[in-house]
């Protein structure tokens, strides 16, 4: 399935180290380990497009013109509560960047998201919004960001996921064409509880050993 502004990141390192998530005796220290290892590779990726200033550096040698990215205006907003296993895998390529916690949850009936938590950066306009979700399942929580990060005017915003399914894919892309997707894995379905298949199971619960 080929979607508009979705770049599913095919690297045999990536393969290799889902394949190894994927499995379900991989413990929470590999888990975790792995997911920040593939996020750093995602987001080497999702941030190709980020605008440079020049800068005028003074080497050894010569002064000379050189470029670099105004980490100021990139914030990380990750949907606790398995966002929060993709943040350090962000910020080790990305020290400087702000972050901003949103905490939604699943109504288990509806399937819609449900928020206990925001709490945001000042961000302007011109900032580069990164909202990390390890899975893009259904789309309703990452939706729910993405509207919460357009009410200040953001509309650079690039969504990182580990996994996505074609629902979820198809229903965010539907409202926000302008937003760009990144993910390790385009998988085949949603089950009837909203599970990716094949999936790696609840994120969640695998990371923080919740089950
Ligand atoms: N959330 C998860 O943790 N896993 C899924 O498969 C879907 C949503």
């Amino acid at each position: 399935m080929n979607f508009p502004n979705l770049t599913v990141v095919n690297h045999p390192l990536i393969k290799h180290k889902l394949t190894i998530m994927r499995n379900k005796d991989t413990g929470p220290k590999e888990f975790r380990e792995l997911l920040n290892e593939i996020t750093l590779l995602l987001t080497y990726e999702a941030t190709r497009n980020l605008p440079t200033l020049n800068i005028e550096v003074e080497t050894p040698i010569q002064k000379t013109i050189g470029e670099m990215v105004e980490d100021k205006k990139i914030t990380i907003v990750p949907i606790l509560r398995a966002g929060l296993g993709m943040m350090d895998g962000i910020l080790n390529l990305v020290p400087n960047a702000s972050i901003g916690f949103l905490g939604i949850f699943r109504d288990p009936e509806t399937l819609k998201p449900v928020e206990y938590y925001l709490k945001f950066p000042p961000f302007t306009e011109d900032h580069y919004v990164f909202i990390v979700d390890p899975m893009l399942a259904t789309g309703f929580s990452i939706k729910y960001a993405i509207e919460k990060v357009k009410e200040h005017g953001v509309n650079n915003i690039i969504v990182m996921s580990l996994l996505a399914a074609p629902e979820g894919v198809k229903n965010l892309l539907e409202v926000y064409p302008d937003v760009k997707i990144y993910t390790a894995s385009l998988d085949e379905k949603l089950n009837d509880h909203a599970y990716i298949i094949p999936g790696l199971g609840d994120a969640g619960d695998r990371l923080f050993r919740t089950k």
